[in-house]
């Protein structure tokens, strides 16, 4: 069904081909051995050209898991791109030497443009401040399987809704599911982008924009924290004086709904304060590891294996 497909943006990828996926990784998640060893023999390049922990280690695990295999680098200081490369020879590179590609580069659009050089599929792992669609894809599993479905609920997202590339794929994906509220709270300097907000407008979109945090808890079914996104900050000062804006603690978790699910791609800094892990309804390192199921659903469809 996906098979050679890229995934750049959420919106790639049609509601159907993301619920595939989902049963999928369910299936995967229930029986492990489920598709073990469907990818023997092939290759995944993943190029990270910016930190990461879980994307990185959730691609490799995912391969392995799968009984592929990994080549690449987790820093670019380690490729050619240290001596002047250009992002479309390295991708020529990669794409010559394994079946799929994983990359995460600070440029936004430099996911697309790698999708135009590669002759194998391209994951976006995050372009700059604009995308994640894998990580949409783990906030959509946890969403379903926590709550058991992706419609009819109000999603608060609270911190860097600028920068904040999770945010914005995330948002764009939730619109295309029937009656969804997405509130979204931030300092005024961390506001959603206007495109992302004209795309909610033409869609119909339910949404509202707030700084008042503890008003609005008490009307959210998912809280999706996010850390200000220090690395695409211009000025220090400006970073010093918004991260700690929003800081979730036992005092306003006590305003949230009993079954509300508190989700947050990581890592964090401060934002959520380490008294909240315990709280069952802490669902971020959950969240992670259905990262990892529905990443292997997704390298074994797009790579091609017979079931998928
Ligand atoms: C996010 C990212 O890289 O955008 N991390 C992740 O992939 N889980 C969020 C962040 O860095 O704040």
């Amino acid at each position: 069904m996906l098979n050679g497909k890229s995934l750049i943006e959420p919106e790639d990828f049609s509601l159907s081909e993301m619920d595939y996926l989902f049963s999928l990784a369910e299936k995967i998640e229930k029986d492990e051995k489920y598709l073990r060893e469907s990818l023997r023999g092939k290759l995944l390049a993943t190029l990270f050209f910016e930190p990461s922990t879980r994307t990185r280690l959730s691609f490799e695990a995912a391969m392995l898991r799968l009984g592929g295999s990994c080549l690449g680098f987790a820093e670019p200081g380690s490729s050619s791109a240290a001596k002047g490369e250009s992002l479309a020879d390295t991708i020529r590179m990669a794409a010559s030497y394994a079946d799929a590609i994983v990359m995460r580069n600070p440029k936004e659009g430099a996911a697309l443009l790698a999708s135009r050089y590669s002759t194998v599929p391209v994951i976006n792992a995050g372009d700059g401040g604009h995308h994640h669609p894998t990580q949409t894809l783990t906030d959509l599993l946890t969403i379903k399987r926590l709550l058991g479905k992706i419609d009819n609920l109000t999603v608060g997202f609270c911190g860097d809704l600028k920068f904040g590339r999770t945010v914005h794929s995330l948002a764009k994906a939730l619109a295309r599911y029937p009656k969804i509220k997405l509130i979204f709270i931030s300092p005024k300097e961390l506001v959603l982008p206007e495109y992302i907000k004209s795309i909610l407008k033409k869609q119909n979109t339910d949404f509202e924009e707030s700084e008042n945090f503890e008003k609005l808890m008490p009307e959210l079914d998912v809280l999706y924290m996010t850390r200000v996104q220090r690395e695409r900050f211009f000025n220090e000062d400006d970073y010093i004086r918004l991260k700690d804006t929003y800081v979730l603690n036992t005092e306003k978790m006590a305003l949230g709904k009993e079954k509300m699910i508190v989700l947050h791609p990581l890592p964090r800094v401060n934002e959520i304060s380490v008294e909240i892990d315990s709280d069952p309804r802490a669902a971020y390192f959950k969240q992670a590891k259905y990262g990892m199921y529905v990443r292997m659903a997704l390298l074994a469809s797009i790579l091609g294996v017979s079931e998928c």
